[in-house]
């Protein structure tokens, strides 16, 4: 319970100090003159160790980052120039840049964050600031012109990943402005929106989301320490998010559909709190907390959080409810629904759920125990039931009208 309502605390602390990810500013100047000026938007997912068990939470970058000015610098001969954005008690993202006097290209990407954050790592068994840096990320552009990529882009560091959206960068500038020249990454130049390009340049392409219909059924668990599964989940879901349409330039009523084969869970089972996190390929993210009342014995679905940056969208969607009350069923047993059902998140998000059977605590031998059903499966058996009991009851006044019918008619020949 204790856990459960931290990582809650987290989540709504996040939400409420930042709304949306929206994108920051940050500019590295020398003098009276910027060398470096950036505005982006980014997201990372960092798995932590906590005791005998991981975790991953996804941190946005809050609008209340800045530029280190100790650590930043436009550079020297022997020095390249380095943006240093801070944020919170000693987390940073660092982006170095390098030039071969046609291009320039973003060196090397570093996260730096601090363990003994609480509020963002629960339960961490380290307090060490961890440090990670990765080189060659492929965001490139001609010199004397912005590098923009409004689509997200994701790239690992480390262990860790982060996504970009809602850029434009520009290093070794001639002004103070962003120049009115664009250098477009390939994933916004396939959006149909795109401005005409003046230069190439290279990025991973964000992969669309899945188009609707029924969706299909994915097996998902997550693992304790000791490598049992903790919890176990069978499920097709499809996602129901409203957002604002970067190419229909309006909102829009979007279905999704989570694909198994590209999505991958994990998460942590505690005592009386266990999490599900389903990741599709780096631009969908849907975490499950499911709470235990073992004075009751009962466990249900308390909160959902949906992080999301689709490629059509203006800035990356987020969206957490943390006081449900879904999917109740009792400890020792999982919970099972084969109709559709939909559970309500938010305004603009809820999501409807397929043959879905869950079971977040209790779980041995790694299967599921017996299952209770959700009321919609129990009523659609009694449909046959009572079918049956109709058919029965026919087939018996049918039987006894005969009967009689036989009875009077046999009595009717005796008296002639
Ligand atoms: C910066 O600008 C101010 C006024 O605009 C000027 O007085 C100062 O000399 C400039 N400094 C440099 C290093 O150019
Ligand atoms: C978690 O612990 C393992 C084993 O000590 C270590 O190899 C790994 O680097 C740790 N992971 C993180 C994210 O600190
Ligand atoms: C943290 O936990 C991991 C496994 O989850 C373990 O390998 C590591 O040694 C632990 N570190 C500390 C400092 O306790
Ligand atoms: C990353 O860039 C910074 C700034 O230029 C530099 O100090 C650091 O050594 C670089 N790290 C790697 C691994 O290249
Ligand atoms: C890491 O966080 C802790 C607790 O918030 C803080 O006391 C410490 O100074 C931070 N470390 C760094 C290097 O900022
Ligand atoms: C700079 O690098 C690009 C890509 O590696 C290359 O095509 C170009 O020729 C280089 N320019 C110079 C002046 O070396
Ligand atoms: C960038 O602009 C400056 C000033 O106009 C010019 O001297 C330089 O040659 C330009 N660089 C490139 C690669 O076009
Ligand atoms: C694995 O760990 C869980 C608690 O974390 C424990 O209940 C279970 O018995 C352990 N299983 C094995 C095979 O050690
Ligand atoms: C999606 O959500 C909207 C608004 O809540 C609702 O009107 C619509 O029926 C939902 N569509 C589906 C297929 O669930
Ligand atoms: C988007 O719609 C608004 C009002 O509906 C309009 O003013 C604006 O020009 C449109 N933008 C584009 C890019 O079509
Ligand atoms: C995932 O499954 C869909 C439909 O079953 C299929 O079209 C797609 O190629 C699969 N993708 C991968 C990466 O396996
Ligand atoms: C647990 O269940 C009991 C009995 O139904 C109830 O009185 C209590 O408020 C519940 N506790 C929590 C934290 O929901």
């Amino acid at each position: 319970m204790k856990l459960s309502h931290g990582s809650a605390a987290l989540i709504i602390a996040w939400f409420a100090v930042l709304g949306s990810i929206q994108a920051v500013t940050f500019e590295v100047k020398e003098g009276n003159s910027t060398c470096i000026k950036a505005e982006l938007a980014a997201s990372f997912s960092i798995t932590y160790n906590t005791s005998g068990s991981t975790r991953t939470v996804q941190v946005p970058l809050p609008d209340s980052a800045a530029v280190d000015a100790g650590s930043s610098s436009c550079g020297t001969d022997s020095s390249s120039p380095w943006l240093v954005a801070v944020f919170g008690p000693g987390h940073a993202l660092g982006l170095s840049f390098s030039n071969n006097g046609s291009l320039y290209s973003v060196a090397n990407l570093t996260l730096q964050y601090n363990l003994s954050d609480a509020s963002v790592f629960p339960d961490a068994n380290s307090s060490d600031v961890v440090t990670l840096v990765s080189s060659s990320v492929g965001i490139w552009a001609t010199i004397n012109t912005t590098y923009r990529c409004v689509s997200p882009s994701t790239f690992g560091i480390g262990g860790a990943t982060v996504t970009f959206s809602d850029m434009r960068l520009e290093a070794y500038m001639l002004g103070n402005d962003l120049s009115p020249t664009e250098s477009v990454c390939t994933a916004d130049q396939a959006s149909t929106t795109a401005p005409p390009t003046t230069a190439r340049t290279t990025t991973t392409p964000a992969p669309a989301p899945t188009p609707a219909g029924t969706p299909e059924r994915g097996t998902y668990s997550v693992k304790n320490g000791n490598g049992t599964e903790c919890l176990l989940a069978q499920m097709g879901l499809q996602l129901n998010v409203s957002y604002f349409s970067l190419s229909q330039n309006k909102t829009i009523q979007d279905l999704v559909n989570l694909a198994p084969n590209l999505t991958s869970a994990s998460g942590s089972c505690e005592a009386s709190s266990a999490t599900l996190v389903l990741t599709q390929e780096q631009t969908t993210t849907i975490n499950f907390t499911f709470t235990l009342n073992s004075t009751s014995n009962k466990y249900h679905l308390s909160a959902i959080t949906l992080l999301a940056n689709w490629p059509d969208m203006t800035a990356p969607f987020s969206a957490s409810n943390t006081s449900l009350d879904y999917l109740r069923s009792t400890v020792g047993r999982s919970y099972m629904c084969n109709a559709e059902q939909t559970l309500f998140v938010v305004a603009a998000f809820s999501l409807n759920t397929f043959r879905l059977q869950v079971q977040p605590f209790d779980v041995t031998t790694n299967q599921f125990a017996s299952a209770e059903e959700c009321q919609m499966d129990q009523d659609q058996m009694l449909i046959p039931i009572i079918v049956g009991a109709a058919l029965a009851g026919l087939v018996l006044i049918v039987l006894i009208a005969y009967l009689i019918g036989r009875k009077r008619s046999h009595a009717g020949y005796q008296t002639i």
